[in-house]
């Protein structure tokens, strides 16, 4: 693992990698991928891997979606996948040999395991989370880690959807009761959902769903965000959080977990609000201060409320969500027209392919091409494709310490050729460059990796 560059000679095998060529020597049957032309309209993108296709190994962990799988086994890449997470020593032994892995939220990457991982160039999370990676260790060894943190944005949106009619309609009040036998109608304090006014915190990928969303079955969007938004539909931006809760029927948030977000709901907040309105929580846990939440539905300063993410979570399924969780979960549990969810927010079908397809397509765009946007860890770098229509260019990718002085002798190397395109940056102690380069013999492919890989900013020999 480690790394400096990819090159056409060298095979992603051993300490180093660096170049991606455009001379094409790999048998890949596709590595056609360009993310921006519709393909009637492409040149034909150069097979850019150094190595030939089949070389890669590819280790899949803990039942990865069957999209992704298809997507890398189409690269003709060579895919072993497993249901599970590993254990340790297991997980070791398969790792010293791959190029490649793929896993979710329960296999960890310690230090300890990365360090047996020679031949590793990058890391898939197919989660949104990626605490179970040391990225700090990745990044410093060259190995970019992806994830994909939107593509459950729709789920979350349509869950919100719901759960605002299930409020307004006390509808799992009236549902539990028809499971214990009682037949309780009511209209009291039950509405439509129509003309009320929804106050979305936060108007990033899912606040800004559920605005459209909501809209479209009748109600009134007000929107809180700390950036200036352009607003979907007839929704409104609102200068400061007061007016929204001054404001909303419904309110919901959908900020990140961040310390200025920590309790942002609080007691203030919740006096703020209108008397009679509804609270919704699927962000983070700590959004929401939850005993004051539990003080203004018994006083009735709330009508109701919906909470899908909590402060501490169980790692597992079970009869965990009592007070040793978290101290006010009893109390929590015997409130009415509480709507109280597993953190089940991104969990669909739908969210999990699309999670396939958007990490598998992040792996493959940097085996083949080395392009990192949307790494974690990592500087985000990106060409457009290379193509067949570009004889004797080579894509140079250097990964490198980030200390002065390194472009210039990366450029002296580079220099005896025509630099097309350059692209740089850095993150922390991590740079990365890519170059497209023509007038390129095949021959002189070696010596250019040679000469990178002699630089002295190297992470590790
Ligand atoms: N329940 C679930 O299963 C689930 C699934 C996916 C995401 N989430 C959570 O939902 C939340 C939103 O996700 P997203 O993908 O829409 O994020 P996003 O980054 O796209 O949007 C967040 C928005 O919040 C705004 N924001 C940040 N700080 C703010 C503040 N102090 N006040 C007001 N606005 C602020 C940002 O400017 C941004 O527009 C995140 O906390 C995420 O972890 C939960």
């Amino acid at each position: 693992m480690a790394s400096a560059a990819r090159d056409i000679v060298q095979r992603p095998k051993g300490p180093s990698r660096t170049v991606s060529s455009s001379l094409g020597s790999s048998s890949s049957p596709t590595a056609t991928f360009h993310p921006t032309l519709p393909h009637s309209r492409r040149a034909s993108p150069k097979q850019l891997k150094p190595f030939a296709t089949e070389d890669i190994k590819i280790l899949l962990l803990e039942n990865v979606n069957q999209t992704g799988r298809d997507i890398l086994a189409r690269q003709g890449y060579q895919v072993e996948f497993f249901k599970t997470s590993l254990p340790e020593d297991q997980l070791i032994e398969k790792i010293r040999d791959v190029h490649v892995i793929g896993i979710r939220s329960k296999t960890k990457l310690t230090a300890n395991v990365l360090q047996e991982a020679k031949s590793l160039i990058v890391i898939g999370c197919f989660c949104i989370g990626t605490n179970q990676v040391d990225l700090d260790y990745a990044a410093k060894h060259g190995i970019p880690v992806f994830n994909s943190p939107f593509s459950n944005s729709r789920s979350v949106a349509e869950l919100v959807v719901g759960e605002i009619i299930g409020l307004a309609r006390q509808l799992y009040d009236r549902s539990n009761e028809m499971h214990k036998g009682t037949w309780n109608k009511v209209s009291n304090k039950c509405w439509e959902i129509r003309g009320k006014v929804l106050g979305i915190i936060g108007y990033g990928h899912i606040g800004s769903q559920l605005s459209v969303l909501a809209e479209s079955m009748g109600m009134q969007v007000i929107f809180y965000d700390v950036v200036n938004l352009m607003a979907l539909g007839t929704a409104r931006q609102v200068p400061v959080l007061t007016d929204l809760l001054r404001d909303a029927d419904f309110v919901t948030c959908h900020v990140p977990e961040l310390p200025e977000t920590e309790n942002m709901i609080g007691p203030r907040e919740f006096e703020q609000m209108k008397n009679g309105s509804y609270l919704i929580n699927a962000s983070r846990g700590s959004v929401v201060d939850i005993p004051a939440l539990i003080d203004a539905m018994r006083t009735g300063k709330l009508a109701g409320a919906a909470l899908d993410v909590f402060p501490s979570e169980p790692a597992g399924n079970g009869d965990y969500f009592v007070n040793n969780l978290n101290s006010w979960a009893e109390g929590l549990r015997n409130l009415n027209n509480i709507i109280l969810t597993p953190h089940i927010g991104g969990s669909t079908e739908e969210a999990q392919s699309a999670i396939g397809i958007e990490v598998a397509e992040s792996l493959m765009r940097y085996v083949n091409e080395g392009a990192t946007l949307g790494a974690v860890n990592f500087p985000e770098v990106n060409l457009r494709s290379l193509t067949l229509d570009e004889p004797n260019h080579v894509r140079v990718i250097y990964i490198h310490r980030n200390i002065p002085g390194v472009l210039r002798k990366v450029n002296a190397i580079l220099g005896d050729h025509n630099v097309d395109k350059q692209v740089t940056d850095s993150r922390g102690e991590v740079a990365y460059l890519m170059a497209d380069i023509s007038n390129v013999n095949q021959s002189e492919i070696k010596d250019l990796f040679e000469s990178l890989e002699a630089l002295s900013c190297k992470f590790r020999d």
